[in-house]
């Protein structure tokens, strides 16, 4: 692999992760190396600067003064969601390839103009999405694929927390999570894209026809909590759909980051013959993302993903398969031994990272834009669908959604403008 130097912009929450995996690749002898940072918030920027070894020249409060320089490779983008397609159009526009955090926007209409802006700058583009990066989502999109459920029919797309707002009942989380105007949605869109773009992967895209949805934000409050973490006009706090697609197949949605209840049961696929229940989804990342003697940032205990298939033999005998599907456990290690490349699969970074190289090409990599925009498609859908009590088609998702992405930036240092209408399809 070619050495790979990274510039990242936001120094909150994620980028620590972000730091955590490349010096996991690091300690592996991949060439990955952080050359630069840039983050609005002065003590932060310093904490960053100190924690990770960064000289005080290579930390930039304006991150349109750090795409001055001229040796960056690419460019990561750790801001909140609606300032994603602001930051990550930048980057590619100033001539950087750019992996950007999920939700891959806060709009359809915004994840578009990030989509067609790295097609039209011919920069590279990546969107996080850890749950696709696993044995789990391979093996079962390949058993779909080889028809072993026959005819799929219905998914599941399911998420949820119990009392665990981001920013609310998680206050080691920031604010802009449930701030209407940085993180603007809820569940769907913050948890909802590992469910739901995992879904769409698995099933081959999809075309959506409709969907109905709705979303509420009537859950447990307190005003103490409110005051104290300066909750005003609140994000959704449930996001649930039913969606068809073309070909007579169906999927029910739930995303909830707040309900009283300990389980409400996993994603799955229903086929013909066969079904797929897809339990412990991961939502943080793999072994790559766990620090030396620490706990994921963010996430807890490294997620153990695993698959359960449900089916009948020709003698009409049903059966219940376990499947493992963990990179830290049985299967996906023993993957890994016999098939070593397999690496670049499992880990979002390392496959960005080996992408950036020329080691996996647009045919061979996962085309995690591609798969982000689809899975805004359809939120955007629930979300419009909510605002107008009914059902709509994916023409009118196409024809309403809007751009919502900040066009302006309060900082301590002035006003930021960014500048990406020309993308606009
Ligand atoms: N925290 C998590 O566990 C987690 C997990 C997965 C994905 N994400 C995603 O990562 C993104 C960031 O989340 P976070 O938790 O790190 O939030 P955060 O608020 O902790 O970090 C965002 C940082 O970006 C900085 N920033 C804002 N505008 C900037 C600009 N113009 N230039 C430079 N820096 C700027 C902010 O000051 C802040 O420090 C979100 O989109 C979120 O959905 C977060």
């Amino acid at each position: 692999m070619k050495e790979t130097r990274i510039a990242l912009i936001g120094t909150g929450m994620i980028s620590h992760r972000h730091m955590t995996v490349i010096q996991n690749l690091q300690k592996q002898g991949y060439p990955v190396k952080v050359v630069a940072a840039a983050e609005i918030e002065p003590a932060r920027l310093k904490a960053f600067g100190e924690r990770y070894g960064l000289d005080e020249k290579d930390l930039y409060a304006d991150f349109r003064e750090m795409l001055k320089r001229d040796d960056i490779d690419e460019v990561e983008v750790c801001v909140h969601n609606n300032l994603h397609t602001s930051v990550a159009t930048a980057v590619m526009q100033a001539g950087y390839p750019c992996y950007c955090e999920k939700p891959m926007a806060a709009s359809y209409a915004d994840a578009k103009i990030m989509y067609d802006t790295a097609k039209k700058t011919g920069q590279k583009l990546a969107v996080q999405i850890s749950s696709i990066y696993n044995p789990q989502t391979r093996i079962a999109k390949k058993m779909i694929e080889e028809g072993k459920l026959g005819k799929v029919y219905h998914a599941r797309s399911v998420g949820h927390r119990r009392q665990g707002r981001p920013g609310y009942d998680m206050p080691m989380f920031s604010h802009s999570f449930i701030d209407p105007n940085v993180g603007v949605h809820g569940p769907l869109f913050d948890l909802g894209i590992y469910h739901l773009a995992q879904m769409l992967y698995i099933l081959g895209m999809p075309e959506l026809e409709s969907v109905y949805g709705f979303q509420s934000c009537d859950y447990w409050t307190d005003e103490r909590i409110d005051k104290l973490v300066g909750r005003t006009a609140p994000v959704e706090d449930l996001g649930v759909g039913l969606a068809r697609f073309k070909g007579g197949l169906s999927m029910d949605i739930y995303e909830d980051w707040a309900i009283h209840m300990d389980e409400i049961g996993t994603s799955f696929v229903a086929g013909k013959n066969g079904g797929l229940k897809l339990i412990d989804v991961d939502t943080t990342g793999g072994p790559l993302t766990v620090p030396e003697g620490g706990k994921i940032v963010g996430g807890g205990d490294l997620q153990l993903p695993r698959l359960e298939w449900f089916g009948i033999d020709e003698n009409g005998i049903m059966f219940d398969n376990k499947l493992d599907c963990a990179i830290g456990d049985t299967t996906g290690q023993q993957e890994l031994l016999m098939h070593p490349e397999m690496a670049m699969y499992n880990d979002n970074q390392l496959q960005w990272y080996s992408y950036l190289s020329g080691d996996l090409t647009d045919e061979t990599r996962i085309d995690s834009p591609y798969i982000a925009m689809q899975t805004a498609f359809l939120s955007e859908g629930v979300v419009i669908s909510n605002d107008l009590g009914r059902s709509v088609s994916a023409d009118e998702i196409k024809a309403m959604a809007k751009s919502i992405a900040l066009r302006e930036q309060e900082t301590p240092f002035g006003t930021i403008k960014y500048d990406f209408d020309d993308y606009q399809a």
